[in-house]
């Protein structure tokens, strides 16, 4: 039998809001979200490393089955991994547009204007690579006692 994992619960402390408030609540949502752009151009400008810490830490607030987290968030600030990691992309991504693309996939991206060349993974200040956990190791009653 598998033991019982224990983690703190934090109670959900809310306040029922009138009806205006609900409504301006959920406008101010909605305006924050119209804000959201998908961007392909980025300034080489430094960034304060904290932004990044928080858009993790924001990420990381998504829901996930059984409280699992199955994610891994890796910064890379490392020039020599950003170039490696868009050389990697511009292969997939050239081969793709090549070979591997529908017509309908190229129908739908015509408008977009996009293509292989990825100069934003190297532009930009930081990248922050997102990892899928699609199996992770258990720790043994041994190894838990050591700790
Ligand atoms: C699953 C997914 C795949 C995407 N793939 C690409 C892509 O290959 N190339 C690209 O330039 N944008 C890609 N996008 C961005 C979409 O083109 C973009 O979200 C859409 O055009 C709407 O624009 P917006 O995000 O600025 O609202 C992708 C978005 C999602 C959610």
């Amino acid at each position: 039998m598998t033991e019982e994992k224990q983690y703190p619960f934090k109670p959900l402390n809310f306040s029922r809001l009138s009806p205006e408030e609900q409504l301006e609540n959920s406008q101010n949502f909605l305006t924050t979200l119209q804000k959201r752009r998908t961007v392909r151009q980025f300034s080489t400008d430094p960034v304060a490393f904290e932004l990044i810490q928080n858009a993790i830490r924001a990420a990381g607030t998504a829901p996930s089955g059984a409280n699992l987290q199955p994610w891994t968030f890796v910064v890379v600030e490392d020039g020599e991994i950003k170039r490696q990691i868009r050389q990697a992309a511009e292969e997939e991504e050239k081969e793709f547009y090549a070979s591997k693309i529908t017509p309908e996939w190229r129908e739908a991206l015509a408008p977009l204007g996009t293509d292989w060349i990825k100069t934003h993974l190297e532009d930009a200040p930081y990248l922050i690579v997102v990892f899928e956990q699609t199996y992770r190791v258990e720790e043994t009653r041994t190894a838990r006692r050591m700790l």
